[in-house]
């Protein structure tokens, strides 16, 4: 039984130190000896980069390193966000926040706060004298016997912000015991190469994932301690659902407690697991929800969606696969040219990214599934309203052929041909018909413009070909008999990036 009245431990959510925070050894252990060096004054110019998906404890480690870093007696300074939008900014939010009891380490430098310790002021200074007044700070909170600034959401520093402070950040940190560590979305490395400092070659990127099982056993079942033993099927059943994402072990662990706090089982089986799951079910489609929206608001569900299908449930995306979605979303850029921005957008969202240099997986393998099946979903809600736009693209799905042949291009105006064809030899009533279809679906990026113009290519070959196939399974379109495909024309297809 939970001994009672003991409060709910798991806190799930952003920013939480979770009761176990499990994994993560050999960076406790640098980060511990990086502390050490810190304290007995020893600069170590090398800052260190967490980067990682959301969910994944990048915050949840953060804290940690500050709760360390207490214990032996630095200093500690938090940004996040909110105050990393310009150098001046940065450096009033360091003296916002500079421990009230260091401030003497600021006697004898040049600074705009009038008083030590009040009427901080760098809101007129330029941005010079903001790099100045940064450096200032920066200097005054490593000092002499060391400190540590961490700054959360480091992916939002605008690049030429990023320029000014990480080269700031470094000339200090050779001269004085100051630790820095950053975290942020797995853009985070793409954000540093922009901002052009010599930062990226000198700091240590560390990649937050999810953990593996054994380190997810240990988050969740260690804080109910030794008294609740879960059956084996339990426990494998939680393990295998929450899929070692550190927010759904949280999510999990929080929906047991409640229902052991509730029933006071001692030797907790499948009947808990299935009742938790309801709350986390709610939680987990919550956070699904989000994600959509945000991939919808962003332009990339199309792309996203088109990868999930392409590669099945269970696939494992590959550098190939990121290499198409970017193309996806910049047509007209070649496959191996910067596309920096681009680049930097798809890899935010942490949908897919690399655990280690060279492997991708998705940051959330049952998001990946979610998307698949919702993608389809809307797309046939946004079409139903008007059946001509089915037929129409059950014509597209006939007339590109085969999927697999995603990057072939065909002539606008056989296309249409095709998607007029089909229309007219369905029951649509003709004054319902579109004027020009093709427009349309260029409109809603399922179709892209070709090399000119008048050829058009399919963006999303294996999520129209999923969609036809579900409103034939829905019966919105009639089950054709033997499935038929015309190819208009030979097809030309556009250079192709290295098969994976
Ligand atoms: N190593 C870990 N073991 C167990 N739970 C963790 C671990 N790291 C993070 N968590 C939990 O996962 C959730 C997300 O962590 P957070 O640090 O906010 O992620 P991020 O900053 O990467 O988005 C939080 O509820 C946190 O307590
Ligand atoms: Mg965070």
């Amino acid at each position: 039984m939970l001994p009672p009245g003991k409060p709910n431990p798991f806190h799930p959510g952003y920013g939480e130190i979770p009761p176990v925070l499990a994994g993560r050894d050999r960076l406790k252990r640098n980060f511990r000896d990086r502390l050490k060096a810190a304290n007995s004054g020893t600069p170590h110019p090398t800052a260190m980069a967490l980067m990682g998906p959301r969910g994944c404890g990048k915050t949840a480690l953060l804290k940690w390193v500050a709760k360390a870093a207490r214990e032996s007696n630095l200093p500690v300074v938090t940004m996040a966000s909110e105050n990393l939008s310009s150098v001046e900014s940065i450096a009033r939010g360091i003296a916002r926040k500079f421990p009230k009891n260091l401030l003497e380490r600021l006697s004898g430098v040049n600074l705009n706060v009038g008083p030590v310790g009040a009427g901080i002021n760098l809101a007129n200074s330029s941005r010079t004298a903001g790099a100045g007044e940064l450096s200032s700070w920066l200097e005054a909170l490593g000092g002499e016997s060391g400190g540590v600034l961490l700054i959360d959401e480091a992916h939002n520093m605008p690049p030429e912000v990023g320029h000014v402070f990480y080269n700031a950040a470094q000339t200090v940190g050779g001269d004085h015991p100051l630790l820095l560590v950053i975290a942020g979305t797995p853009d985070l490395d793409s954000v540093l190469s922009r901002s052009g400092a010599t930062f990226i070659e000198r700091s240590r990127m560390e990649r937050i994932g999810r953990l593996d099982r054994e380190e997810a056993r240990q988050a969740l079942f260690e804080p109910f301690g030794k008294h609740i033993r879960f059956s084996d099927d339990a426990m494998e059943q939680v393990l295998d659902e929450a899929q070692n994402y550190p927010y759904f072990i949280q999510l999990w662990g929080q929906a047991l407690w409640d229902v052991l706090a509730r029933t006071r089982a001692h030797n907790p089986g499948m009947e808990v697991v299935n009742e938790a799951r309801k709350n986390v079910n709610v939680q987990r489609l919550e956070l699904y929800s989000r994600r959509m929206d945000e991939l919808v608001n962003c332009g990339l569900l199309i792309p996203f969606a088109e990868m999930t299908w392409r590669l099945g449930e269970g696939g494992q995306p590959t550098s190939y696969d990121f290499q198409l979605s970017l193309n996806h979303i910049e047509p007209g850029v070649s496959l191996f040219e910067e596309q920096p921005e681009s680049r930097q957008k798809l890899l935010h969202t942490g949908f897919i990214w690399q655990p280690s240099l060279g492997t991708w997986e998705y940051g959330i393998p049952s998001l990946a599934s979610h998307v698949r099946g919702e993608s389809v979903s809307l797309l046939l809600d946004t079409l139903k309203s008007r059946p001509e736009s089915i037929i129409a693209l059950a014509a597209l799905d006939q007339c590109f052929g085969k999927p697999s042949d995603h990057l072939r291009e065909l002539p606008r105006k056989k296309v249409t041909a095709s998607i007029q064809e089909k229309l007219q030899a369905s029951e649509v009533a003709p004054e319902s018909m579109p004027g020009d279809p093709v427009a349309g679906f260029l409109a809603g990026k399922l179709l892209i413009e070709g090399d000119t113009p008048d050829r058009v290519s399919l963006a999303a070959p294996h999520l129209v070909r999923a969609t036809v196939e579900e409103a034939i399974h829905r019966q919105l379109l009639p089950n054709p008999d033997p499935p038929a495909r015309t190819d208009p024309e030979p097809p030309t297809t556009k250079s192709k990036p290295p098969s994976p």
